[in-house]
């Protein structure tokens, strides 16, 4: 007779009832939800992991996220912005090694200089690598003209992570100062989706505050929403953040790191065909994190290309790895990794997310 877990593992579409099951599962039952989500991920989308290579483009940011160390409010960091030569070699690794896709990654600026000079960054990587690259943006909320015009520039993708999908947890992370205000963080992501952007979100695992509950709701937002790509990881706190007074709060890193996995593998089940990161916050609570994430389900890794002099300015959470591995090691490293977990590298390939359909 089937256990109560296969029969959960075998529904067509799962329920809130059956995710909060899956997310509280024992040790046991884990390696069930695990190989289950594997075996998914490997009729789906195959056993790749594609390669987004990461440029922490700017530490510069307009507001304040409770727990976020790069946040306005810390003096302690040093701000700096990459300069377009630095920003071209980053990219041409990439190029060179394979990595068919790339990830520009900032603070959040509305300033209109920062809004052109990302335009020109994206269509100076069209003209040199005639198309041939893939470019994700990460910079926050923006009008939706800037969304518009980074389109039209050359860009394909967006991250914008809803952090969590309850409002009012949100709004206990975020400063109270109509800059951070949860509808329009969705409205932000409906933009997106409309303009025709591969659009991807997550949330923070394990944040004070919040329970499994609201996981489980983040798992049915992200399907009900149905977004072709996804990056989540665990929080990890930063001495110089307002947040860091709730530590004492937090569940254990271990617990923190398995929920984590868990919310990938329940994800990979719910959402078949999408692409789903496996986050340098997972690696930060275990050695191992990556590729157990990627033996969870999921199928894509952002290698950093920042240059070496500014990875320890860009530091959101606390015990960032890989501070003094310069590209090259991180990729050796990685490749090592990715073929232990029995999945092989896209080169050459862009990668796209199987589930995203350009609107109609
Ligand atoms: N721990 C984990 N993730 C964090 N982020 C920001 N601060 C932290 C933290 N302390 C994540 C947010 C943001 C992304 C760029 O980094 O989810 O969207
Ligand atoms: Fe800025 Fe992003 Fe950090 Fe918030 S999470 S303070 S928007 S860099
Ligand atoms: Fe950077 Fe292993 S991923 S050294």
């Amino acid at each position: 007779m089937k256990s109560r877990m296969e029969n959960i593992l075998d529904k067509p579409l799962l329920g809130k009832e059956d995710i909060l099951s899956l997310l509280m599962c024992d040790e046991r039952e884990q390696k069930k939800l695990f190989a289950r989500a594997a075996e998914i991920k490997e009729k789906y989308v195959g056993n790749i992991v594609y390669f987004r290579g990461l440029i922490e483009y700017s530490n510069i940011c307009s507001k304040n996220c409770l727990y976020c160390g790069v946040r306005s409010g810390n003096q302690h960091v040093k701000r700096y912005q990459m300069t377009d030569d630095e920003v071209f070699e980053a990219c041409d690794y990439a190029f060179r090694n394979g990595f068919a896709s790339l990830v520009i990654q900032s603070g959040e600026r509305h300033d209109v200089s920062f809004v052109r000079k990302i335009s020109d960054l994206l269509k100076e990587i069209k003209d040199r690598y005639q198309g041939r690259l893939r470019i994700t943006l990460s910079c926050g909320e923006q009008t939706e003209d800037s969304y518009r015009q980074w389109l039209e520039s050359g860009a394909q993708r967006y991250l914008l992570r809803i952090e969590t999908s309850n409002p009012l947890l949100y709004s206990r992370l975020h400063p109270d100062d109509g800059n951070h205000v949860f509808r329009e963080r969705v409205e932000a992501l409906d933009t997106l989706k409309k303009l025709g952007y591969q659009a991807g979100t997550g949330v923070m695992i394990g944040l004070p505050f919040q329970t499994i509950d609201q996981l489980a709701n983040d798992l049915l937002f992200f399907r009900e929403k149905d977004f072709p790509m996804f990056g989540m990881g665990p929080y990890i706190e930063h001495a110089e953040t307002p947040l860091y007074q709730y530590k004492d709060l937090l569940w254990t890193e271990k617990e923190r790191f398995t929920l984590s996995l868990k919310m990938v593998a329940v994800l990979r089940l719910m959402m078949k065909d999408v692409n789903i990161a496996a986050t340098t916050a997972m690696q930060t609570l275990d050695p191992l994190g990556r590729e157990k994430a990627i033996m969870a389900g999921a199928n894509v890794i952002m290698p950093n290309l920042t240059h070496l002099k500014y990875r320890r300015d860009y530091q959101l959470y606390e015990g960032k790895p890989c501070l003094d591995e310069e590209a090259d090691q991180c990729k050796v490293c990685l490749e090592s990794r990715i073929r232990l977990s029995g999945n092989r590298i896209g080169y050459g390939e862009w990668g796209d997310s199987l589930h995203y359909q350009k609107p109609t």
